[in-house]
Protein backbone atom coordinates (compact mmCIF):
# COMPACT_ATOMS: atom_id res chain seq x y z
CA UNK A 1 0.00 0.00 0.00
CA UNK A 2 1.65 3.15 -1.15
CA UNK A 3 0.43 6.59 0.68
CA UNK A 4 1.14 9.75 -0.64
CA UNK A 5 -0.22 13.44 0.42
CA UNK A 6 -0.62 16.35 -2.27
CA UNK A 7 -2.74 19.24 -2.45
CA UNK A 8 -6.25 18.88 -3.00
CA UNK A 9 -7.66 17.95 -7.11
CA UNK A 10 -10.65 16.40 -7.93
CA UNK A 11 -9.27 12.26 -9.03
CA UNK A 12 -9.12 10.75 -12.28
CA UNK A 13 -10.37 7.30 -11.63
CA UNK A 14 -11.32 4.99 -8.26
CA UNK A 15 -13.15 6.31 -5.46
CA UNK A 16 -13.28 9.79 -4.12
CA UNK A 17 -13.60 10.03 -0.24
CA UNK A 18 -15.36 13.25 1.30
CA UNK A 19 -15.98 13.85 4.70
CA UNK A 20 -19.60 14.62 6.63
CA UNK A 21 -20.99 15.80 10.28
CA UNK A 22 -24.18 15.41 11.67
CA UNK A 23 -26.94 17.69 11.16
CA UNK A 24 -26.51 17.12 7.41
CA UNK A 25 -23.28 19.58 7.33
CA UNK A 26 -21.26 18.53 4.67
CA UNK A 27 -17.05 18.91 5.10
CA UNK A 28 -15.99 22.36 2.58
CA UNK A 29 -14.95 20.29 0.13
CA UNK A 30 -17.86 17.98 0.13
CA UNK A 31 -19.95 20.93 -0.17
CA UNK A 32 -17.85 21.99 -3.20
CA UNK A 33 -18.66 18.73 -4.96
CA UNK A 34 -21.95 18.37 -4.13
CA UNK A 35 -22.17 21.88 -6.38
CA UNK A 36 -20.49 20.11 -9.00
CA UNK A 37 -22.70 16.80 -9.44
CA UNK A 38 -25.56 19.60 -8.97
CA UNK A 39 -27.08 18.63 -5.58
CA UNK A 40 -26.62 14.53 -6.15
CA UNK A 41 -24.81 14.35 -2.54
CA UNK A 42 -27.50 16.25 -0.61
CA UNK A 43 -29.84 13.68 -2.60
CA UNK A 44 -27.94 10.95 -1.96
CA UNK A 45 -27.54 11.25 1.97
CA UNK A 46 -30.93 12.19 2.43
CA UNK A 47 -32.31 8.82 0.51
CA UNK A 48 -29.66 6.98 2.57
CA UNK A 49 -31.11 8.28 5.76
CA UNK A 50 -27.58 9.59 6.51
CA UNK A 51 -26.95 11.11 10.06
CA UNK A 52 -23.52 11.55 9.94
CA UNK A 53 -22.47 9.77 12.78
CA UNK A 54 -19.07 8.47 12.77
CA UNK A 55 -17.93 5.92 10.46
CA UNK A 56 -20.87 5.71 8.28
CA UNK A 57 -20.97 5.76 4.75
CA UNK A 58 -22.81 6.13 1.60
CA UNK A 59 -21.28 5.50 -2.15
CA UNK A 60 -22.48 7.57 -5.34
CA UNK A 61 -21.49 5.28 -8.32
CA UNK A 62 -21.15 7.17 -11.64
CA UNK A 63 -21.64 10.55 -10.74
CA UNK A 64 -21.74 12.67 -13.78
CA UNK A 65 -19.60 15.74 -13.76
CA UNK A 66 -16.81 13.62 -12.07
CA UNK A 67 -14.03 10.99 -13.74
CA UNK A 68 -13.67 9.10 -10.29
CA UNK A 69 -15.58 5.70 -10.25
CA UNK A 70 -17.11 6.17 -6.77
CA UNK A 71 -17.80 8.84 -4.19
CA UNK A 72 -17.99 7.76 -1.13
CA UNK A 73 -19.41 10.12 1.74
CA UNK A 74 -17.95 9.06 5.01
CA UNK A 75 -19.43 10.83 8.64
CA UNK A 76 -17.26 11.64 11.36
CA UNK A 77 -19.22 11.88 14.05
CA UNK A 78 -19.07 15.24 16.54
CA UNK A 79 -16.01 17.01 15.11
CA UNK A 80 -14.83 18.02 18.48
CA UNK A 81 -14.97 14.12 19.64
CA UNK A 82 -12.35 13.39 17.16
CA UNK A 83 -8.92 12.10 18.55
CA UNK A 84 -5.99 10.46 16.93
CA UNK A 85 -7.62 6.72 18.04
CA UNK A 86 -11.06 7.81 16.52
CA UNK A 87 -9.22 9.30 13.02
CA UNK A 88 -7.49 5.73 13.00
CA UNK A 89 -10.29 4.13 13.35
CA UNK A 90 -12.47 6.39 10.82
CA UNK A 91 -9.44 5.45 8.66
CA UNK A 92 -9.89 1.80 9.12
CA UNK A 93 -13.55 1.55 8.55
CA UNK A 94 -12.88 3.02 4.73
CA UNK A 95 -10.41 0.63 4.22
CA UNK A 96 -12.51 -2.21 5.18
CA UNK A 97 -15.21 -0.77 2.97
CA UNK A 98 -12.98 -0.44 -0.12
CA UNK A 99 -10.47 -3.39 -0.15
CA UNK A 100 -11.99 -5.40 -2.09
CA UNK A 101 -14.28 -2.65 -4.47
CA UNK A 102 -11.74 -3.27 -7.57
CA UNK A 103 -10.82 0.26 -7.15
CA UNK A 104 -6.55 0.90 -7.48
CA UNK A 105 -7.10 4.62 -5.75
CA UNK A 106 -8.42 5.59 -2.80
CA UNK A 107 -8.57 9.53 -3.04
CA UNK A 108 -9.61 11.09 0.71
CA UNK A 109 -9.81 15.10 1.25
CA UNK A 110 -9.06 16.63 4.59
CA UNK A 111 -10.64 19.45 5.12
CA UNK A 112 -10.01 22.50 7.85
CA UNK A 113 -13.50 20.79 10.17
CA UNK A 114 -14.64 23.51 12.48
CA UNK A 115 -14.65 22.06 16.42
CA UNK A 116 -11.81 19.40 15.31
CA UNK A 117 -8.77 19.40 17.69
CA UNK A 118 -6.33 17.59 15.34
CA UNK A 119 -4.46 19.96 12.93
CA UNK A 120 -4.62 18.51 9.48
CA UNK A 121 -1.69 17.10 9.44
CA UNK A 122 -2.19 14.88 12.30
CA UNK A 123 -5.89 14.18 10.91
CA UNK A 124 -4.53 13.10 7.71
CA UNK A 125 -1.39 11.15 9.26
CA UNK A 126 -3.77 9.02 11.46
CA UNK A 127 -6.59 8.37 8.74
CA UNK A 128 -4.12 7.02 6.61
CA UNK A 129 -2.24 4.89 9.69
CA UNK A 130 -5.69 3.78 10.05
CA UNK A 131 -6.24 2.76 6.92
CA UNK A 132 -3.08 0.73 6.18
CA UNK A 133 -3.28 -0.90 9.44
CA UNK A 134 -7.10 -2.40 8.33
CA UNK A 135 -5.61 -3.35 4.95
CA UNK A 136 -3.63 -5.82 6.08
CA UNK A 137 -3.99 -9.34 4.73
CA UNK A 138 -2.19 -12.64 5.01
CA UNK A 139 -2.69 -14.29 1.87
CA UNK A 140 1.16 -16.18 1.17
CA UNK A 141 -0.59 -19.05 1.04
CA UNK A 142 -4.05 -18.58 -0.78
CA UNK A 143 -2.89 -19.49 -4.87
CA UNK A 144 -6.87 -20.06 -5.86
CA UNK A 145 -8.78 -16.82 -4.54
CA UNK A 146 -10.32 -15.27 -7.45
CA UNK A 147 -8.88 -12.19 -8.31
CA UNK A 148 -12.39 -10.07 -6.90
CA UNK A 149 -11.97 -11.31 -3.69
CA UNK A 150 -8.17 -10.01 -3.48
CA UNK A 151 -7.97 -6.61 -2.40
CA UNK A 152 -7.90 -4.29 -4.98
CA UNK A 153 -6.12 -0.90 -3.20
CA UNK A 154 -3.05 0.07 -3.94
CA UNK A 155 -2.61 3.77 -3.01
CA UNK A 156 -4.24 6.04 -0.40
CA UNK A 157 -3.74 9.65 -1.83
CA UNK A 158 -4.67 11.78 1.09
CA UNK A 159 -5.30 15.46 -0.10
CA UNK A 160 -4.52 18.41 2.47
CA UNK A 161 -3.61 22.46 1.79
CA UNK A 162 -0.13 21.15 4.17
CA UNK A 163 1.34 17.72 2.10
CA UNK A 164 4.40 18.67 3.19
CA UNK A 165 3.58 18.72 7.24
CA UNK A 166 1.26 15.23 7.07
CA UNK A 167 4.25 13.52 5.13
CA UNK A 168 6.51 14.38 8.12
CA UNK A 169 3.46 13.59 10.15
CA UNK A 170 3.05 9.79 8.53
CA UNK A 171 6.52 8.97 8.36
CA UNK A 172 6.93 7.69 11.74
CA UNK A 173 3.60 6.23 11.76
CA UNK A 174 4.04 4.44 8.77
CA UNK A 175 7.36 2.75 10.43
CA UNK A 176 4.89 1.58 13.59
CA UNK A 177 2.27 0.35 10.95
CA UNK A 178 5.40 -1.65 9.62
CA UNK A 179 6.28 -3.34 12.92
CA UNK A 180 2.61 -4.05 13.15
CA UNK A 181 2.30 -5.96 10.20
CA UNK A 182 5.70 -8.14 10.32
CA UNK A 183 4.33 -8.94 14.26
CA UNK A 184 1.17 -10.26 12.93
CA UNK A 185 3.12 -12.09 9.28
CA UNK A 186 5.00 -13.87 11.51
CA UNK A 187 2.19 -15.01 13.79
CA UNK A 188 0.33 -16.03 10.84
CA UNK A 189 3.64 -18.18 9.22
CA UNK A 190 2.68 -21.56 10.42
CA UNK A 191 4.70 -23.40 12.65
CA UNK A 192 6.95 -25.95 9.94
CA UNK A 193 7.44 -22.43 8.23
CA UNK A 194 8.52 -20.30 11.51
CA UNK A 195 10.30 -22.43 14.10
CA UNK A 196 13.31 -20.92 16.21
CA UNK A 197 16.05 -21.43 13.89
CA UNK A 198 14.03 -19.79 11.20
CA UNK A 199 12.59 -17.14 13.57
CA UNK A 200 16.29 -16.27 14.38
CA UNK A 201 16.92 -15.83 10.30
CA UNK A 202 13.70 -13.46 10.11
CA UNK A 203 15.20 -11.32 12.81
CA UNK A 204 18.22 -10.85 11.82
CA UNK A 205 17.00 -9.36 8.67
CA UNK A 206 16.32 -6.05 11.08
CA UNK A 207 20.30 -5.83 10.82
CA UNK A 208 19.74 -3.96 7.76
CA UNK A 209 17.83 -1.30 9.73
CA UNK A 210 20.44 -0.72 12.02
CA UNK A 211 19.33 -3.19 14.66
CA UNK A 212 22.64 -5.15 16.35
CA UNK A 213 21.35 -9.06 16.55
CA UNK A 214 22.77 -11.60 18.46
CA UNK A 215 21.63 -15.22 18.69
CA UNK A 216 22.30 -17.59 20.84
CA UNK A 217 22.16 -21.01 20.50
CA UNK A 218 22.12 -24.21 22.71
CA UNK A 219 25.28 -24.82 23.15
CA UNK A 220 25.94 -21.27 24.45
CA UNK A 221 22.81 -21.21 26.42
CA UNK A 222 23.52 -24.61 28.09
CA UNK A 223 26.78 -22.81 29.15
CA UNK A 224 24.92 -19.55 30.26
CA UNK A 225 23.16 -22.42 32.94
CA UNK A 226 19.47 -21.42 30.69
CA UNK A 227 18.62 -24.68 31.33
CA UNK A 228 14.71 -23.85 32.22
CA UNK A 229 14.18 -22.36 28.91
CA UNK A 230 16.13 -25.52 27.50
CA UNK A 231 13.80 -28.00 28.98
CA UNK A 232 10.60 -26.61 26.92
CA UNK A 233 12.63 -26.94 23.81
CA UNK A 234 14.10 -30.48 24.44
CA UNK A 235 11.41 -32.17 23.01
CA UNK A 236 12.10 -30.81 19.79
CA UNK A 237 13.77 -31.95 17.00
CA UNK A 238 14.07 -27.92 16.33
CA UNK A 239 17.04 -26.14 18.28
CA UNK A 240 15.98 -23.60 20.83
CA UNK A 241 17.44 -19.86 20.37
CA UNK A 242 17.64 -16.73 22.09
CA UNK A 243 17.59 -13.93 20.30
CA UNK A 244 19.14 -10.51 21.35
CA UNK A 245 18.07 -7.29 19.55
CA UNK A 246 19.67 -4.01 20.45
CA UNK A 247 18.93 -0.29 18.68
CA UNK A 248 21.19 1.97 20.40
CA UNK A 249 19.24 5.57 18.72
CA UNK A 250 19.80 7.73 22.07
CA UNK A 251 22.82 10.50 21.69
CA UNK A 252 25.17 8.40 24.46
CA UNK A 253 24.88 5.23 22.79
CA UNK A 254 25.89 4.03 26.44
CA UNK A 255 23.03 4.85 27.97
CA UNK A 256 21.32 2.11 30.12
CA UNK A 257 18.37 0.41 27.99
CA UNK A 258 15.28 0.01 28.29
CA UNK A 259 14.53 -4.06 28.07
CA UNK A 260 11.69 -5.51 26.60
CA UNK A 261 11.43 -9.44 26.68
CA UNK A 262 9.39 -11.61 24.68
CA UNK A 263 8.04 -15.58 25.20
CA UNK A 264 8.37 -17.25 21.57
CA UNK A 265 6.99 -20.25 21.90
CA UNK A 266 6.96 -21.23 17.93
CA UNK A 267 4.20 -23.77 18.55
CA UNK A 268 2.86 -24.89 21.96
CA UNK A 269 1.64 -28.78 21.83
CA UNK A 270 1.87 -28.78 25.60
CA UNK A 271 4.57 -31.37 25.43
CA UNK A 272 4.27 -34.44 27.34
CA UNK A 273 0.96 -32.63 29.38
CA UNK A 274 -0.40 -32.62 25.83
CA UNK A 275 -3.10 -30.16 25.51
CA UNK A 276 -6.29 -31.69 23.79
CA UNK A 277 -6.76 -31.58 19.74
CA UNK A 278 -9.39 -29.24 19.22
CA UNK A 279 -7.71 -25.85 18.34
CA UNK A 280 -4.26 -26.70 18.88
CA UNK A 281 -3.40 -25.44 16.00
CA UNK A 282 -4.31 -21.92 17.27
CA UNK A 283 -1.29 -22.73 19.51
CA UNK A 284 1.10 -21.12 16.38
CA UNK A 285 -0.36 -18.00 17.91
CA UNK A 286 1.85 -18.68 21.24
CA UNK A 287 4.97 -16.15 20.08
CA UNK A 288 2.82 -13.14 20.50
CA UNK A 289 4.87 -11.74 22.93
CA UNK A 290 8.20 -11.98 21.15
CA UNK A 291 6.01 -10.94 18.08
CA UNK A 292 5.47 -8.06 19.64
CA UNK A 293 9.00 -7.17 20.84
CA UNK A 294 10.44 -7.74 17.26
CA UNK A 295 7.68 -5.36 15.59
CA UNK A 296 8.59 -2.66 18.36
CA UNK A 297 12.31 -3.18 17.63
CA UNK A 298 11.17 -2.69 14.05
CA UNK A 299 9.06 0.34 15.00
CA UNK A 300 11.79 1.61 16.60
CA UNK A 301 14.69 1.40 14.21
CA UNK A 302 12.29 2.45 10.98
CA UNK A 303 11.96 6.02 12.90
CA UNK A 304 14.86 6.17 14.31
CA UNK A 305 13.80 6.19 17.88
CA UNK A 306 16.09 8.61 20.19
CA UNK A 307 16.24 5.99 22.94
CA UNK A 308 18.47 3.00 23.67
CA UNK A 309 16.59 -0.31 23.80
CA UNK A 310 16.90 -4.24 24.18
CA UNK A 311 15.05 -6.61 22.96
CA UNK A 312 14.97 -10.16 23.94
CA UNK A 313 13.22 -13.14 22.53
CA UNK A 314 13.21 -16.77 23.90
CA UNK A 315 12.22 -19.12 20.51
CA UNK A 316 11.43 -22.74 21.76
CA UNK A 317 8.90 -25.30 20.69
CA UNK A 318 6.98 -27.10 22.78
CA UNK A 319 6.86 -30.53 21.91
CA UNK A 320 6.56 -34.09 23.10
CA UNK A 321 9.48 -37.20 22.20
CA UNK A 322 11.59 -39.15 23.87
CA UNK A 323 13.42 -36.44 24.91
CA UNK A 324 10.88 -34.41 26.35
CA UNK A 325 11.11 -33.31 29.77
CA UNK A 326 8.48 -34.97 32.06
CA UNK A 327 6.13 -33.79 34.67
CA UNK A 328 8.16 -33.82 38.31
CA UNK A 329 11.36 -33.31 36.45
CA UNK A 330 13.37 -30.48 38.58
CA UNK A 331 15.69 -28.22 36.54
CA UNK A 332 17.77 -25.61 37.70
CA UNK A 333 17.53 -22.15 36.23
CA UNK A 334 19.99 -19.77 34.38
CA UNK A 335 19.27 -17.55 38.44
CA UNK A 336 20.20 -21.00 40.30
CA UNK A 337 16.59 -21.41 41.83
CA UNK A 338 15.86 -24.81 41.11
CA UNK A 339 11.88 -25.16 39.72
CA UNK A 340 9.61 -28.78 39.86
CA UNK A 341 7.82 -29.02 36.87
CA UNK A 342 4.38 -29.93 37.27
CA UNK A 343 3.22 -29.72 34.23
CA UNK A 344 4.77 -29.22 31.11
CA UNK A 345 2.05 -26.88 29.19
CA UNK A 346 2.94 -24.04 31.74
CA UNK A 347 6.08 -23.55 29.36
CA UNK A 348 6.15 -19.69 28.93
CA UNK A 349 7.14 -19.03 32.36
CA UNK A 350 9.94 -21.13 32.01
CA UNK A 351 11.57 -19.45 28.96
CA UNK A 352 10.71 -16.04 30.48
CA UNK A 353 12.31 -16.92 33.83
CA UNK A 354 16.03 -17.77 31.88
CA UNK A 355 15.48 -14.64 29.49
CA UNK A 356 14.32 -12.09 32.34
CA UNK A 357 17.25 -13.12 34.60
CA UNK A 358 19.84 -13.48 31.19
CA UNK A 359 18.51 -9.53 30.39
CA UNK A 360 18.73 -8.33 34.08
CA UNK A 361 22.15 -9.64 34.54
CA UNK A 362 23.52 -8.40 31.31
CA UNK A 363 22.02 -4.93 30.79
CA UNK A 364 20.95 -4.27 34.47
CA UNK A 365 18.37 -1.84 32.38
CA UNK A 366 16.16 1.01 33.33
CA UNK A 367 13.41 -1.28 33.49
CA UNK A 368 12.04 -4.93 31.81
CA UNK A 369 8.59 -5.23 30.48
CA UNK A 370 7.94 -8.74 29.65
CA UNK A 371 5.24 -9.65 26.93
CA UNK A 372 3.81 -13.42 26.55
CA UNK A 373 0.70 -14.87 25.22
CA UNK A 374 1.14 -16.65 28.72
CA UNK A 375 -2.38 -18.48 30.30
CA UNK A 376 -5.42 -19.03 29.11
CA UNK A 377 -6.75 -17.80 32.57
CA UNK A 378 -6.58 -14.02 31.43
CA UNK A 379 -8.76 -14.64 28.93
CA UNK A 380 -11.62 -15.88 31.32
CA UNK A 381 -10.42 -12.81 33.15
CA UNK A 382 -10.27 -10.60 30.46
CA UNK A 383 -11.35 -11.62 27.39
CA UNK A 384 -9.43 -10.12 24.12
CA UNK A 385 -9.99 -6.28 25.43
CA UNK A 386 -7.30 -6.06 27.85
CA UNK A 387 -4.37 -7.59 28.17
CA UNK A 388 -2.95 -8.38 32.30
CA UNK A 389 -0.59 -5.98 33.64
CA UNK A 390 0.85 -7.06 36.64
CA UNK A 391 3.86 -4.63 37.88
CA UNK A 392 6.04 -4.38 41.02
CA UNK A 393 6.61 -0.37 40.08
CA UNK A 394 3.50 2.11 40.21
CA UNK A 395 5.32 4.45 37.69
CA UNK A 396 5.52 1.98 35.20
CA UNK A 397 1.94 0.88 35.63
CA UNK A 398 0.59 4.03 35.00
CA UNK A 399 2.71 4.73 32.02
CA UNK A 400 1.50 1.82 30.34
CA UNK A 401 -2.17 2.56 31.14
CA UNK A 402 -2.22 6.17 29.69
CA UNK A 403 -0.19 4.49 26.72
CA UNK A 404 -2.63 2.15 26.22
CA UNK A 405 -5.78 4.19 26.38
CA UNK A 406 -3.84 6.62 23.97
CA UNK A 407 -3.26 3.44 21.37
CA UNK A 408 -6.36 1.89 22.36
CA UNK A 409 -4.41 -1.23 23.00
CA UNK A 410 -5.30 -1.64 26.64
CA UNK A 411 -4.19 -2.80 29.90
CA UNK A 412 -5.56 -3.89 33.09
CA UNK A 413 -3.95 -4.13 36.74
CA UNK A 414 -3.99 -7.63 38.09
CA UNK A 415 -2.36 -8.19 41.82
CA UNK A 416 0.77 -9.47 43.12
CA UNK A 417 1.23 -10.37 46.30
CA UNK A 418 2.55 -12.81 49.07
CA UNK A 419 -0.46 -14.82 49.56
CA UNK A 420 -0.16 -15.67 46.12
CA UNK A 421 3.31 -16.28 46.41
CA UNK A 422 3.06 -19.15 48.26
CA UNK A 423 0.89 -20.74 45.74
CA UNK A 424 4.22 -21.53 43.92
CA UNK A 425 6.51 -22.94 46.83
CA UNK A 426 7.16 -26.75 46.34
CA UNK A 427 8.07 -29.19 48.90
CA UNK A 428 11.34 -30.43 46.65
CA UNK A 429 12.61 -27.66 45.05
CA UNK A 430 12.58 -24.19 45.59
CA UNK A 431 9.48 -23.64 43.73
CA UNK A 432 6.93 -25.24 40.77
CA UNK A 433 5.45 -24.09 37.87
CA UNK A 434 1.71 -24.24 38.40
CA UNK A 435 -0.05 -22.30 41.18
CA UNK A 436 -2.80 -23.41 43.26
CA UNK A 437 -5.22 -26.06 40.76
CA UNK A 438 -7.43 -23.36 38.90
CA UNK A 439 -7.29 -20.61 40.99
CA UNK A 440 -6.13 -17.39 40.03
CA UNK A 441 -3.99 -19.20 37.51
CA UNK A 442 -2.84 -15.65 35.77
CA UNK A 443 -1.37 -14.34 39.19
CA UNK A 444 0.60 -17.67 39.55
CA UNK A 445 2.33 -16.88 36.60
CA UNK A 446 3.25 -13.63 37.22
CA UNK A 447 4.57 -14.80 40.62
CA UNK A 448 6.48 -17.24 39.29
CA UNK A 449 8.26 -14.50 36.67
CA UNK A 450 8.58 -12.27 39.60
CA UNK A 451 10.85 -14.50 41.27
CA UNK A 452 13.00 -13.98 38.63
CA UNK A 453 13.33 -10.51 38.85
CA UNK A 454 15.16 -8.69 41.88
CA UNK A 455 14.88 -5.03 42.38
CA UNK A 456 14.49 -3.92 38.53
CA UNK A 457 11.27 -2.26 38.09
CA UNK A 458 9.08 -4.67 35.82
CA UNK A 459 6.41 -5.17 34.64
CA UNK A 460 4.41 -8.49 32.56
CA UNK A 461 1.58 -8.34 30.28
CA UNK A 462 -0.56 -11.54 29.65
CA UNK A 463 -1.41 -10.90 25.97
CA UNK A 464 -3.49 -14.27 25.59
CA UNK A 465 -6.06 -12.65 24.60
CA UNK A 466 -5.09 -9.66 23.24
CA UNK A 467 -2.50 -10.75 20.52
CA UNK A 468 -4.96 -12.69 18.61
CA UNK A 469 -8.88 -13.40 17.95
CA UNK A 470 -11.36 -14.65 15.86
CA UNK A 471 -13.57 -11.71 15.94
CA UNK A 472 -13.12 -8.73 13.66
CA UNK A 473 -11.47 -5.91 15.06
CA UNK A 474 -11.80 -2.06 13.35
CA UNK A 475 -7.85 -2.37 12.61
CA UNK A 476 -7.89 -5.87 12.07
CA UNK A 477 -10.03 -8.85 10.73
CA UNK A 478 -9.50 -12.02 12.50
CA UNK A 479 -6.43 -13.58 13.67
CA UNK A 480 -3.21 -12.05 15.16
CA UNK A 481 -4.06 -8.19 16.16
CA UNK A 482 -0.20 -7.13 16.53
CA UNK A 483 -0.69 -6.06 19.63
CA UNK A 484 1.74 -4.70 21.66
CA UNK A 485 4.12 -2.80 19.07
CA UNK A 486 2.01 0.01 19.12
CA UNK A 487 1.21 0.28 23.03
CA UNK A 488 5.08 0.05 23.83
CA UNK A 489 6.35 2.33 20.89
CA UNK A 490 3.84 4.72 22.40
CA UNK A 491 4.74 4.42 25.88
CA UNK A 492 8.50 4.96 24.56
CA UNK A 493 7.88 8.06 22.67
CA UNK A 494 5.96 9.63 25.42
CA UNK A 495 7.74 8.81 28.30
CA UNK A 496 11.54 7.92 28.08
CA UNK A 497 13.09 9.32 24.51
CA UNK A 498 14.89 12.12 23.98
CA UNK A 499 13.34 15.08 22.32
N1 LIG B 1 0.26 -20.79 25.66
C1 LIG B 1 -0.56 -21.21 26.74
C2 LIG B 1 -1.56 -20.14 27.16
C3 LIG B 1 -2.66 -19.84 26.17
C4 LIG B 1 -3.83 -20.56 26.22
C5 LIG B 1 -2.52 -18.83 25.27
C6 LIG B 1 -4.86 -20.27 25.34
C7 LIG B 1 -3.53 -18.54 24.38
C8 LIG B 1 -4.70 -19.26 24.41
C9 LIG B 1 0.31 -21.56 27.94
O1 LIG B 1 1.54 -22.08 27.65
C10 LIG B 1 -0.43 -22.61 28.71
O2 LIG B 1 -0.60 -23.66 28.18
N2 LIG B 1 -0.84 -22.28 29.93
C11 LIG B 1 -1.57 -23.18 30.73
C12 LIG B 1 -1.02 -23.08 32.12
C13 LIG B 1 -1.50 -24.17 33.04
C14 LIG B 1 -0.95 -25.52 32.60
C15 LIG B 1 -1.03 -23.85 34.46
C16 LIG B 1 -3.03 -22.76 30.69
O3 LIG B 1 -3.32 -21.57 30.61
O4 LIG B 1 -3.88 -23.65 30.67
MN1 LIG C 1 1.50 -24.18 27.35
ZN1 LIG D 1 2.37 -21.53 25.84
Amino acid sequence: MKVSFSKPRLPKSGAYVVFALPGNKLAASAESLDKILDGAIRRAIKGAGFKGERGETVDLFGANGLEADRVVVVGLGRASELDPTKVERVGAGVAKHLLTSGLKAITVVVDDVPGLKLSPEDFAAHFALGFRLRSYRFDRYRTKEPESKKPSVKKLVMLTDVPGKAEVAYAPLDAVADGVALARDLLNEPGNVIYPESYAKEIQKLEQLGVRVEVLDEKAMRKLGMNALLAVGQGSANESKLVIMEWNGARDSKDVPLAFIGKGVTFDSGGISLKPGAGMDEMKYDMGGSAAVVGLMRALAGRKARVNVVGVVGLVENMPSHKAQRPGDIIRSMSGQTIEVLNTDAEGRLVLADALWYTQDRYKPRFMIDLATLTGAIIIALGHEYAGLFSNNETLAKRLEAAGQATDELVWRMPLSNAFDKDIDSKVADMKNIGNGREAGSIAAAQFLQRFVNKTPWAHLDIAGTAWGKKDRTLVGPGPYGYGVRLLDRFIADYYEEK
